[in-house]
């Protein structure tokens, strides 16, 4: 991979990165085209990181359809993809981790120990395997653009990241991978996350500010779903993820299925 992209880079040309999981939707191909606009390369990776997992969590049954994947990145004219094994990745012996601190630890950080160091090691590692100019995020991870800023900033890593926005089903909810582990009761009911957000964003429309009932206005509209179990529901600042902000970030469980979105309460969301 890195010889490819030196061999790029040697002809001036410049390299966009799309780190992806796999089990590719909508809202990936929507970061491959901005790359595809802003880069005269695109490189996409394709690697389900082991260590980004905690132990209960679903790294074994995470969707995986490497043929599916190459057939749309094909349509998207991609460059290259990257699919490491994880032995290349994490050789025997592999100790070191990437650890950021503070604007990791809440919410998301505090919900999975260990996740956000292990997004933050295979971001390292990703981008010292491709060495882009430029490596595209979804917004849909908020807390994950916050962190993997900070640690390019920290490490002086010195590539732009680019967040692409969240790409919605018809009836609001956020395209994940994960959305194909609900049934289709959990399905309907999955729908109540970003309903929350319209809510709360229709309330600061019409003039609330205080934090504590836009929140109140999120948590009521989660809890009048009888198959979502909220787990957090904050208003936060998108840079540093402390409170209060406009950014409306919430995480709940679908049954089996633990699923987050977030807004910018100061910007309508239709629907
Ligand atoms: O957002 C994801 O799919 C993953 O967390 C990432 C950034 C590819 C790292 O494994």
């Amino acid at each position: 991979m890195l010889h490819a992209s030196r061999r790029w880079r040697s002809e001036r040309r410049s390299i966009g990165l799309v780190p992806t999981m796999g089990a590719l939707h909508a809202g990936h191909l929507s970061l491959v085209e901005l790359a595809r606009r802003e880069n005269d390369v695109v490189v996409v990776s394709v690697f389900v990181n082991p260590i980004q997992f905690g132990p209960g969590e679903d790294f074994a049954r995470y969707p995986r359809d490497p043929d599916r994947d190459a057939r749309l990145l094909g349509e998207g004219e991609v460059d290259a993809i990257y699919e490491p094994r994880t032995e290349l990745m994490y050789p025997p012996g592999a100790s070191t981790r990437v650890h950021v601190g503070g604007i990791a630890e809440p919410l998301e950080g505090k919900a999975r120990p260990g996740h956000f160091e292990g997004v933050a090691t295979v971001v390292t590692k990703l981008l010292a395997a491709v060495e882009p100019d430029r490596a595209y995020f979804g917004q849909k991870d908020a807390q994950q653009v916050a962190v993997v800023k900070r640690l390019v900033r920290d490490l002086d890593l010195g590539v732009e990241i680019r967040v692409g926005p969240i790409v919605r089903e018809e009836d609001g909810l956020a395209l994940s991978s994960r959305n194909v582990y609900l049934d289709p009761a959990e399905r309907k009911a999955a729908a109540s996350l970003s309903d929350a957000l319209r809510d709360a964003a229709r309330a600061y429309a019409a003039g609330e500010r205080d934090p504590v009932r836009l929140r109140a206005v999120l948590v009521a509209r989660l809890r009048a779903e009888p198959l979502a179990d909220l787990e957090y529901a904050e208003l936060v600042d998108a840079a540093t993820f402390e409170k209060p902000g406009t950014l409306a970030v919430i995480a709940a469980r679908i049954g089996k299925t633990r699923l987050i979105d977030n807004h910018d309460l100061s910007i309508p969301l239709p629907g």
